[in-house]
C-alpha cells in the first residue's frame, strides 16, 4: 500500500516536471521536409536551443502548406493547437478572427518591429493593431529555373517572354529532354498559372484581378488569353507529372534531365543542397514577362494562445529570435529567400537574392509588387481555393481558354 502511494507520488512529481518541462519548449508545425526546407527549419531549431528552448516538431509533409492547414485545423477544433504554426497572409486575420491568436506585441515593440519590417509585410502579421505572427522570410515567386548545358545541347536560349517559352521548350523538347519539369499537383498548378497571369497580363490586372477580385478584371478579354498561354504549357510537361513533389521536379532540373521549372526560390535552396552554384549549374531567371516584377510570399509563424506563462515566455523567446539578423542571414542562405526584415547585409547572398531583393524594392514604387494568391497571400482562402481548383481543373483537362476563364470566374464569384 505504502509503496504503492509512493509510485502514485514519484508518478506524479515526475508528470510534474514533465508537464513544466515540455511547457517552456515550442511544438512547431509546418511543412518544411525537401533537403533545403529541413536544412532552414534546422537552423531555427538550433538557435532556440542555445536560447533554452526545447522544440517538438510537428512537421506535416505536402509543398505548399494544404496537409499542413488540415491538420492544423483539427488539432485547434480539439482545443489542443501547437505553439507555433506555419501560416501566412489573410488565413493569419481569419484565425485571429476565431480568437485562436496570442499576441507577441511586447517583443515587437521591445525590438522596434514597425521600423525594422516593410510595411506589406508588417501589415500581415497584425490583427488588430497587434503583431500574432513573427516573419521568417520573403518568397519571391514568379522564378524560373534552368538548367545552361541542356540549353547548350539544345541550342536554345532562356526565355524571357512567354512567346519565345513555346519556341524554346520545342526546342528542348526536340532535343529529348522533358522542357517544363513539373508536378502535377494543385498547388502547382495554380504556382505556374499565376505566373502567367502576371506574364501575360500585367501588375495592375493581375492586383484588380486577383487581390481585388474586380469581376470586370476577371471577365475580360486577358483572361482568356492567360488561360491560352496557361493551355499551351501542358504539351511541355512529361508523362510522369502527375502527383510529382515540387522538389522532385527540380531534381529532374538539377540532373539535366529538364530544362526549366517554374517555381518559387526555395527551389534554389534544392540546388544548394546539391551542392550548385548559380550562373554555371544553374540559372535563374523571372519567369516570361515578368523581369523586374516580384511576387511576394512571406513565410511566417503565428503564435497560439497557450495556458502557461512559460508557454508565452517561449513564444517570445521564438518571436525574439527570429527577427535576429543572425537567424535571418542563415535561414534565408539555406531556405532560397530574402530576409523579411530591414538591416540585414547583402554580403553572404547571390546574385538571384540580389535580384530579389532589388525587385522588391524597385516593383513597390513602380506597383509591380503583388502577393501571390497561389501561396495564400493575396485572396480570402475560399476564394484562393477557388482559384486554385479551376487552374488544376484546367491544366489537367482539355477544356478551351474561354471555357476555363468562365469557370474561373464563376467559381470565384461562388467563393466571395
Ligand atoms: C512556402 C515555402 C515552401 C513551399 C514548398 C510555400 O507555400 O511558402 O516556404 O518551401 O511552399 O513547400
Amino acid at each position: 500500500m505504502k509503496n504503492n502511494k509512493l509510485t502514485t507520488l514519484a508518478a506524479s512529481a515526475l508528470l510534474a516536471t514533465t508537464t513544466s518541462v515540455s511547457a517552456a519548449d515550442v511544438e512547431v508545425l509546418h511543412w518544411w521536409t525537401s533537403g533545403g526546407e529541413a536544412a532552414s527549419v534546422n537552423y531555427l531549431k538550433g538557435k532556440l536551443s542555445d536560447a533554452g528552448v526545447g522544440w517538438t516538431d510537428f512537421a506535416v509533409a505536402g509543398g505548399g502548406g494544404e496537409n499542413a492547414m488540415t491538420v492544423l485545423k483539427s488539432r485547434a477544433i480539439s482545443g489542443n493547437p501547437p505553439t507555433a504554426a506555419q501560416i501566412k497572409g489573410p488565413s493569419i486575420q481569419e484565425w485571429g478572427d476565431l480568437g485562436f491568436l496570442a499576441d507577441i506585441d511586447g517583443v515587437a515593440k521591445q525590438n522596434n518591429w514597425d521600423e525594422l519590417l516593410p510595411a506589406v509585410v508588417a501589415d500581415v502579421m497584425k490583427h488588430e493593431g497587434k503583431y500574432v505572427a513573427a516573419p521568417v522570410n520573403v518568397h519571391r515567386v514568379n522564378w524560373m529555373w534552368s538548367n545552361p548545358e541542356v540549353f547548350r545541347a539544345a541550342g536554345a536560349t532562356i526565355p524571357t517572354t512567354w512567346d519565345d517559352f513555346m519556341v524554346q521548350a520545342k526546342k528542348l523538347q526536340d532535343a529529348g529532354y522533358v522542357a517544363l519539369a513539373h508536378g502535377g499537383q494543385p498547388w502547382q498548378d495554380a504556382t505556374v498559372f499565376e505566373a502567367v497571369v502576371l506574364g501575360v497580363g500585367g501588375a495592375d490586372y493581375y492586383n484588380k484581378a486577383f487581390v481585388e477580385m474586380d469581376m470586370d478584371a476577371l471577365n475580360s478579354d486577358t483572361t482568356v488569353e492567360v488561360f491560352e498561354t496557361f493551355g499551351n504549357l501542358r504539351q511541355f510537361i512529361d508523362a510522369n507529372a502527375p502527383g510529382r513533389d515540387w522538389n522532385v521536379a527540380t531534381s529532374m532540373v538539377i540532373e539535366g534531365q529538364a530544362g526549366m521549372q517554374i517555381m518559387g526560390d526555395w527551389a534554389k535552396g534544392e540546388f544548394k543542397v546539391a551542392g550548385k552554384n548559380v550562373g554555371t549549374d544553374f540559372v535563374c531567371s523571372a519567369a516570361p514577362g515578368t523581369s523586374g516584377a516580384h511576387t511576394f510570399n512571406v513565410d511566417s509563424f503565428a503564435f497560439f494562445a497557450q495556458g502557461t506563462t512559460a508557454g508565452t515566455g517561449a513564444q517570445n523567446i521564438m518571436a525574439a529570435e527570429i527577427l535576429g539578423t543572425d537567424f535571418q542571414t542563415v535561414f534565408n542562405l539555406n531556405k532560397g529567400s530574402i530576409p523579411a526584415r530591414l538591416g540585414v547585409s547583402r554580403a553572404e547572398f547571390d546574385t538571384c537574392a540580389h535580384d530579389s531583393m532589388d525587385a522588391f524594392v524597385a516593383s513597390s514604387s513602380s506597383g509591380s509588387l503583388v502577393p501571390s494568391f497561389a501561396h495564400g497571400m493575396a485572396l480570402p482562402s475560399a476564394v484562393a481555393g477557388a482559384v486554385v481548383d479551376s487552374a488544376t481543373n484546367f491544366f489537367n483537362s482539355d477544356q478551351s481558354a474561354e471555357e476555363g476563364a468562365a469557370q474561373l470566374v464563376a467559381s470565384m464569384a461562388a467563393a466571395m
